[in-house]
Parts: C-alpha cells; structure tokens; sequence
C-alpha cells in the first residue's frame, strides 16, 4: 500500500465506525512545496470539528496509527493539526533504481480487475467530423489508455449514430437533388453536400422539405426496400470518411455498434418495459417517468417511431449480456445531462443495475468570442481543416527552430506536435468547463502544453546524444541515484508518483489530473536542468545518477503522453 493509502487508512482507523474513505481521499495528497513534506494530510481539521474533538491530538492520534515504515518515518504534525510525510531518501533512491529497469513504470496489476466499457466519439455519420467531435473522442481514448495502463479489461465502443433523422435528410437530398458526377468523384462530400443543403432549407423554415425528410426517415426505419439498399450503399463512404480520421488521430475501437444494430430489438425492449410496468401511455406515446424529473422518458413516439433512449435501452441490455460490465462510462457532451439521468434511472429499475453507469460529461469549445467554436462564415469548424491547421501552426515552429532537420523530418515531427496540441488543449482541462479554443496557447514551447513536454522529452533525447551514450547503457550500469540536491530529490519524488495519479484520474475520470501532474514534472525537470549540470557533474557517479533521472524523466513523459494519445518526438 503506497503513503497516500496508508494515510487514509489510519484515518478510518481513528474515526468511529470507520468513518468514509472517500472523505479522506481528498484529505490527503501530495505536496507541491518541500517545506510540507512530500505529502501532507489536512483532514485533521474538518474530522475533529466533526467528532468535536481537537484538531491536533486528533492528529496525533493518525500520527500514532499509522505506519509508514520502510517508506517515510512517522508524520510531522504542524500548524493547527497537518501531517507533514516526508520520504526517506534511500527508500526514494531504491525505488528509482527499480524504476529505471521496470517496463510497467511502477505500475502493479489490480486486486479485482474490472471491465470497463466505454461508449465514446459516437458521431452521427453521414455529416462530417466536426469540432465538436475531438472531445469525446480524445477524452474517451485517453480514458481507455488510462484503464487499460491500470489493468482494467476495456471495451472501446463507438456507438455510431447511423440511423437517426439526417439519413432522412440525405435521402431526400438524393431523390431529389443528386449530382451523380460529384457522387462518383467523391461520395462522401456529395453526401455531406446534400445533408447541408436539406438541412439549410429546413432551417430557413421548409415545412414541406421537413415533413419529406421525416417521412424519409420513416421509411427507412419501417423496411422500405429503396431506401435500405440506399442507405447500405452509403454506410460504407461514411464509415471510410471516419476511419481516415480516427487513423490519423491514433484512435481505435474494439466494437462500432451504431444505432441501426439496435434497431430489430427495439419493439421487445418497449413491450418488456410496459409489461414490467415500466412504461406507460402518455398523450399518444409511450413513455417512462423519473422521478424529479418534469418531462417523461419517451421510448415510442406518438407516431409509433422509437427513440435515441429506445436505442439507448436496447444498448445497456446488450452491454450487460455480451461483457457484463462493472462500470460503463458514456463520454458525451454536457448538454446530454437530463438524457443521461432519466437513461440510468430506468435502466436501474428495469433490472441493469450490475454497472456503474456513469455519464462522463464534458462542456464546449469555444471561440475567441467565447461563443461556440466557429469558422469566419459562422459555419461549425470541420476536424479535419483543424487537424491541417494545427500540423501547419506546428510546422511553423518547427522550421523556426530546427531549420537543419531535413524537410520531410520536420513534415513528421509537424504532425506529432500539432495533433498533441489540439489533444492536449482539449485534455488538460476540466473537462466540465467550456474553453477557448487559441492557437497560441496550445503551441506555447512554455506552459501546459504537449509542446512543452515534448520539447522536454527532445531536450533529454539531445543529452544523451551530446553524451555519445544511449540510455539502455545507463539502465544497464544500474547506477545507485544520488538525490542529495533539492532539485535532484524533489524531480525523483515526483517520478514516483505516477501511479498514484493514474488511479485518482481513472477515479474521478479526469484525463487533466495527468496532464497536471506531466506539467509539473516537466517542471521539475527544468529545474534540475538548470540547477545540476549532467554530461559535466563533478564526478562519473553523479554523471551517471543524473543521466538516470533524466532517462526516467524521458520515460515517464512518453509513457504519460501516450496514454494522452500523444506521441514523442526525438528532435524539434
Ligand atoms: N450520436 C450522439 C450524438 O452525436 C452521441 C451518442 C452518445 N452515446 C450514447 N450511447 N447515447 O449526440
């Protein structure tokens, strides 16, 4: 059991009844400022206001519980009732030196693995990629990175958006306005040109165009012959279009069920639900109600159609039957919130309560104006243009600083460095907020970027090849880590961490607890670098320690970063 557990445990171990783990979760952590330790408790405070007791013999009680050995001695108790943890340095320096050996990065597979499915990206096909896109499908990557680096069972699940109403659209976009030329040259434009254009009209206030892309839809769910063969000719140019992307991205997925899979299952989920006693008629449809909640789940339209949370019904019954999930996470925009709730609440009383349902939520970019991300004609921005322009924003830089990298290099390094900026940009923050979208932030070569932390990683690539030594040599020689300078210490008790901050992100389900933590220990590293000179420290021991804080630096950064789903770069 690492500190940080430890310290959790004497906590309930000096509460009544044990007290909740989950409030001293959040009373212990690790400390950005030395003069605290390495980590420090303040749950003293609120605990002993709750137990109305005093603060500091409260602390002093943890302080007595808790054995820290051989890892830290017994806490310090400061102020009004701190626990102050500061590790042994020889404990530090042998857990380096495992470390600098260790494929897994310190990680250790866990008591119960769970399986995790997690439903993300899950566009609408048949319109293009749009900005709006990139957060689930980075969050949720990231997200299964993390899971999977834990030893989690993971279950990558696209869960398209193929037969909803703009398949209506494009129907009608077909019968009645194709350019066969264009269809031939390039499917998937034509498609998305019919889809604008049906769409445009419809929101200039057609009511006929409307009422034809419904019926559209209609029949096409209903089993209308021309309509199928038209949509099973189409699906294929839509799902190509995706996959280019999701190529480029690095993004994969263990299953692409969309909603047309669900669609034969549709009718046995409403009457299953209604004769469990579970739905009811309501004005013409059948519906399902929450409590708390003012509108009804409706799972069959008035005219008889089901619905996105029909599909979504038929799809937690599968999941529950083909992986029997712990835990199912959907990485969908905030705006779904109500959707979500009323989903997980029928689910349950249907029976599917085996799974942790979690809506994994995330808020909207935005533009400079801080109003949603927008190109200059006010059209939603395409993924792939920014895509483009990042790696173009990117290429900049790159023949900016490394004008003697041969051109199709910097073409390559351009690619990594402008897709892991959009990446990062989206992943370092909470991803409950809104934010706003700037190029100049997300490329900055200082602050909490993925160009930062490449350039990191590049720098420490450099180090070695200025030294004319590779870094297997230094992890074979083993050297013992002299961690004597405050900046020597404070990077390798943060190389340390990482495991402990994979298990809060996948806890809390937040990709930015890492990117917070990559940043910090960039940091630390950049400290180190200016305080300790590497290829010319004072004697071969210390040259070699250092070089082996460096590579682990470096291994811990491309080992963090690609669970981002960012890559390295050697130069830059
Ligand atoms: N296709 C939906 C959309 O674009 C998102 C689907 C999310 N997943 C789900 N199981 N509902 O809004």
């Amino acid at each position: 059991m690492n500190v940080l557990n430890r310290l959790r445990a004497a906590f309930g171990a000096v509460t009544p009844e044990g007290g909740d783990p989950q409030v001293f979760r959040a009373a212990v952590r690790a400390t950005a400022d030395p003069k605290f330790g390495d980590y420090q408790a303040n749950g003293c405070m609120a605990l002993a206001k709750a137990l109305q007791q005093n603060p500091r013999e409260l602390a002093s009680a943890v302080r007595e519980a808790v054995d820290l050995e051989p890892t830290a001695g017994k806490p310090e108790i400061a102020g009004p009732g701190f626990l102050n943890v500061r590790l042994h340095d020889e404990w530090v320096a042998e857990q380096l030196s495992v470390l600098l050996n260790d494929p897994a990065h310190g990680l250790t597979p866990p008591e119960s693995p769970r399986t995790v499915v997690i439903d993300f990206s899950s566009p609408n096909v048949a319109k293009p990629m749009h900005v709006g896109h990139i957060r689930s499908t980075v969050i949720g990557d990231s997200l299964a990175r993390i899971f999977e680096a834990l030893g989690h069972k993971v279950v990558r699940d696209n869960h398209l958006g193929d037969w909803g109403s703009q398949f209506g659209m494009i129907l009608w976009g077909w019968k009645n306005h194709r350019d066969d030329d264009a269809y031939a040259t390039d499917p998937v434009a034509e498609l998305s040109r019919l889809y604008r254009l049906a769409q445009a009209r419809i929101k200039a206030g057609e009511k006929e165009v409307e009422e034809a892309a419904r019926a559209e839809t209609a029949k096409l769910h209903a089993g209308d012959a021309e309509n199928r063969e038209l949509w099973t000719r189409f699906m294929p140019f839509c799902l190509k279009a995706l996959q280019t992307i999701y190529d480029r991205l690095g993004v994969r997925f263990d299953v692409e069920l969309g909603e047309s899979f669900y669609d034969p299952m549709l009718a046995e989920v409403v009457a299953d639900l209604e004769a469990k006693g579970l739905a009811e008629e309501s004005e013409g449809a059948t519906v399902a109600f929450v409590a708390g909640m003012k509108a009804p789940f409706i799972i069959r339209k008035r005219d008889g159609a089901y619905n996105y949370g029909t599909t979504d019904l038929a799809t937690i019954r599968y999941r529950g039957q083909t992986w029997d999930p712990d835990q199912v996470l959907y990485v969908v925009d905030s705006r779904q919130g109500d959707h979500f709730k009323q989903l997980f609440d029928v689910a349950r009383r249907w029976g599917y309560d085996g799974a942790a349902l979690e809506h994994v939520a995330f808020g909207t970019i935005l533009g400079a104006d801080r109003k949603p991300f927008k190109t200059r004609d006010g059209d939603v921005v395409g993924l792939e243009s920014l895509l483009d322009e990042a790696v173009a924003e990117a290429r900049k830089i790159v023949d900016a600083n490394s004008p003697g990298i041969d051109p199709e290099t910097r073409g390559r390094i351009a690619e990594i460095v402008g897709l892991g900026a959009i990446k990062y940009a989206d992943l370092s923050q909470n991803r409950l907020s809104d934010y706003v979208f700037d190029w100049s932030k997300m490329l900055a070569m200082n602050g909490n970027t993925a160009t930062y932390l490449q350039y990191a990683y590049a720098r420490i690539q450099s180090i070695f090849r200025r030294g004319e030594i590779r870094p297997e040599q230094v992890r074979e020689r083993r050297p013992p880590l002299i961690l004597t300078h405050p900046a020597e210490r404070g990077l390798g008790v943060r190389l340390l961490r990482l495991p402990e901050v994979l298990e809060l992100a996948a806890l809390e389900l937040k990709p930015n607890i890492l990117t917070d933590y990559l940043f910090d220990l960039a940091s630390a590293y950049s400290t180190f670098f200016e305080d300790c000179p590497v290829l010319k420290a004072e004697s071969a021991e210390r040259r070699d320690s250092r070089l082996a804080l460096c590579d682990l630096t470096a291994q811990t950064l491309k080992f963090g970063l690609g669970l981002l789903g960012i890559d390295v770069v050697d130069q830059m």
